[in-house]
């Protein structure tokens, strides 16, 4: 399975923070907001990862991950030009998937929890057709959202709705096999003139394809949208990582437990950065690892 980061977009909520930095390269609490996402996807065991950004930003992003061969993944890079709808990350990834299955994950979602491996092993484990995720918020006008029938069946999906049918929302975190590509070429753009991939997840629904997993109140799924947003992200970071002495979203301890590098390489990862609190929890790791 391949992976995609979708890093784009003009972050104009996040005013003036943003115009000069994408948004998905702002710190939340200690490290790039994108090391969160792109931890998700090592968690999955995925190693062949485009990011996809901005002409002005997708520079910032190869200079901050590079060809992630240091961690031992590979990282590729690729512009949109402007903003078109998230469907289209599977057009402009198109020769990068191949003939393979893909998980897009949106650069700015933040996911924590107890059994999330799992629930990310068993989405591609199972996978056929589409997996997306249903979880419980209080304001679901903002997002996808989810319609059930009394038996828990899925009737649509609808986006930002005014009057939503549900308290469940589609993250920013989708499994799709292969036909993802066909059908996004061929979504048409909706009044707010985007594809969105909420009307590729009702194509995997008409054809009785979709798959929506709901998440507990044991997984956090945190808002980078705005200022407070932001702030309660990085409160969570820290009280998580000051608490257990355990850091979330370390991409580094990520590759070494997935077994994409060695202890020694994790050792010389954490030296690079040695100053830093971050690199001395690496060397700690890598340490207890020999
Ligand atoms: C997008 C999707 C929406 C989804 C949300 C998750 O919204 O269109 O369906 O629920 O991401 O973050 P946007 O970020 O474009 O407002």
């Amino acid at each position: 399975m391949k992976g995609i980061i979708l890093a784009g977009g003009h972050g104009t909520r996040l005013y003036p923070m943003t115009v000069a930095l994408s948004k998905q390269l702002l710190p939340v609490y200690d490290k790039p907001m994108i090391y969160y996402p792109l931890s998700i996807l090592l968690l999955a065991g995925i190693k062949d990862i485009l990011i996809i950004s901005t002409p002005e930003d997708t520079p910032l992003y190869e200079k901050l991950l590079g060809d992630g061969k240091r961690i031992g993944i590979n990282l590729t890079y690729k512009v949109q030009d402007t903003p078109r709808g998230l469907a289209d990350a599977f057009i402009l990834g198109a020769d990068f998937i191949g003939d393979d299955s893909v998980c897009l994950i949106l650069g700015d979602n933040i996911f924590f929890g107890q059994n999330m491996t799992l629930i990310l092993q068993n989405a591609i484990k199972d996978l056929d057709g589409a997996t997306v995720f249903g979880y419980p918020v209080k304001n679901p006008k903002a997002f996808g959202v989810v319609e059930f029938d009394e038996n828990n069946n899925v009737l649509s999906i609808e986006e930002k709705p005014e009057n939503p049918k549900s308290n469940f929302v589609v993250p920013g975190l989708y499994f799709y096999d292969n036909d993802v590509v066909e059908i996004a070429k061929n979504v048409k753009p909706s009044k707010r003139g985007e594809i969105e991939i909420t009307a590729v997840n009702n194509e995997y629904l008409s054809r009785k394809k979709l798959k929506v997993s709901l998440l507990g109140r044991g997984i956090a799924w945190l808002d980078t949208g705005t200022p407070q947003g932001l702030l309660k992200a990085a409160e969570f970071v820290e009280a998580v990582q000051s608490t257990q002495g355990f850091y979330m979203s370390c991409i580094e301890e990520i590759a070494w437990r997935r077994g994409f590098i060695t202890a020694e390489q994790l050792f010389e990862l954490g030296q690079e950065l040695k100053t830093t609190d971050y690199g001395k929890y690496i060397i700690s790791i890598a340490e207890e690892a020999k």
